[in-house]
């Protein structure tokens, strides 16, 4: 039978999707990619694939799961499957320079950022020449969860922070990003989610506790709930022309489920630093805009898409 199948590697991030192809009664099966053994001389299934393989997969233990997908991904493609956020989806999910190339091909400003690969000493030469070493924010190239994102004052508090850093705490992929840090006139970030390549809703996120900011339940730490939440749906959305540019931005770069985060900045700039083509959604935000439930939730909207993706599939499988 056709069904949608769901490539990912971990399972806790799964139960809100299920529900949602529950309630509409979609056929569905899992892919989960954290090992797996594919016959690259077989026909994949029929259906329809969506890739939600995270960024952050070698921080559960699974550290080859995004070259595994790469690789299934190769394979689905060359068999004509249709592919939700596919190669061109993971290429973007694991690096945050090839976010902001395509960001800025598409016109959407990205923060002033250095790529570099070197020893403590060599980025914190790099920070000194490209950030007059002052403040700097650094992050690894390969993000997810806020994970490694840390503010200096200057190089030297870089310097030491790189020389005491363990080598496992060192970025996956090797390459450290250096990047401006973006001041706002409040402590939040939003975060535009976009399911089908549309844009669905806009979340303010509060970051006064820190950078670690993974939307789903199972990402909350501590027993005691924040003060505030720290999710809210903003009811006005984000501006016309800023959507139409992500949008864009989106479909050149053949990812339709995603959550870009941007910072509007004190000097009026509006940029963009994160794409998030495994994205997760907030259920108290949604519940509390009135949306948890229905085809306007993340889960939701993601699986009427893709449940009308198997149905466009079948009905042009059934004309061939
Ligand atoms: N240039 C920046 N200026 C200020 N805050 C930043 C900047 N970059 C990241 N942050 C903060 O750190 C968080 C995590 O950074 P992000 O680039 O989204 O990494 P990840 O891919 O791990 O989510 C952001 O949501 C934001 O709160
Ligand atoms: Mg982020």
């Amino acid at each position: 039978m056709r069904s949608i199948h769901v490539i990912h590697e971990n399972p806790d991030w799964l139960p809100p999707l299920a529900a949602a192809f529950d309630r509409l009664r979609l056929p569905w099966t899992e892919w989960d990619l954290s090992g797996g053994v594919f016959d690259l001389s077989a026909a994949p299934p029929e259906g329809v694939f969506y890739n939600r393989m995270s960024a952050s997969s070698h921080t559960r233990g699974h550290r080859y799961a995004a070259e595994l997908t790469a690789g299934v991904l190769a394979w689905l493609t060359r068999h004509g499957r249709r592919v939700v956020n596919g190669p061109r989806a993971l290429d973007l999910e694991i690096s945050k320079a090839r976010q902001y190339a395509a960001l800025e091909a598409a016109g959407v400003p990205v923060p002033r950022t250095v790529l570099a690969l070197g020893d403590a000493g060599r980025v914190a030469a790099a920070a000194r020449e490209h950030f007059a070493g002052g403040p700097v924010i650094l992050k690894p190239n390969r993000g997810g969860k806020g994970l490694g994102v840390r503010l200096f004052p200057d190089a030297e508090a870089l310097e030491a922070h790189l020389r005491a850093l363990p080598e496992d705490e060192h970025p996956v992929d090797g390459l450290w990003l250096l990047q401006e840090h973006l001041r706002a006139e409040r402590p939040v970030i939003t975060r535009s989610e976009f399911v089908g390549g549309r844009f669905l809703y806009a979340v303010e996120v509060d970051t006064s506790a820190g950078f670690e900011l993974c939307p789903a339940d199972v990402c909350a730490v501590g027993d005691a709930p924040p003060a505030a939440p720290r999710f809210r749906v903003l009811e006005g959305g984000v501006e016309p022309g800023l959507r139409a540019k992500l949008e864009a931005f989106l479909a050149a770069n053949g990812t339709e489920v995603a959550g870009i985060e941007f910072i509007r900045s004190t000097d009026g700039r509006v940029l963009a630093y994160d794409v998030n083509t495994n994205t997760n959604y907030n259920p108290e935000a949604e519940e509390k805009a009135g949306v948890a439930g229905t085809g306007r939730s993340g889960p939701g909207a993601i699986a009427a898409f893709l449940g009308a993706e198997l149905d466009a599939g079948a009905t042009a499988s059934r004309a061939a």
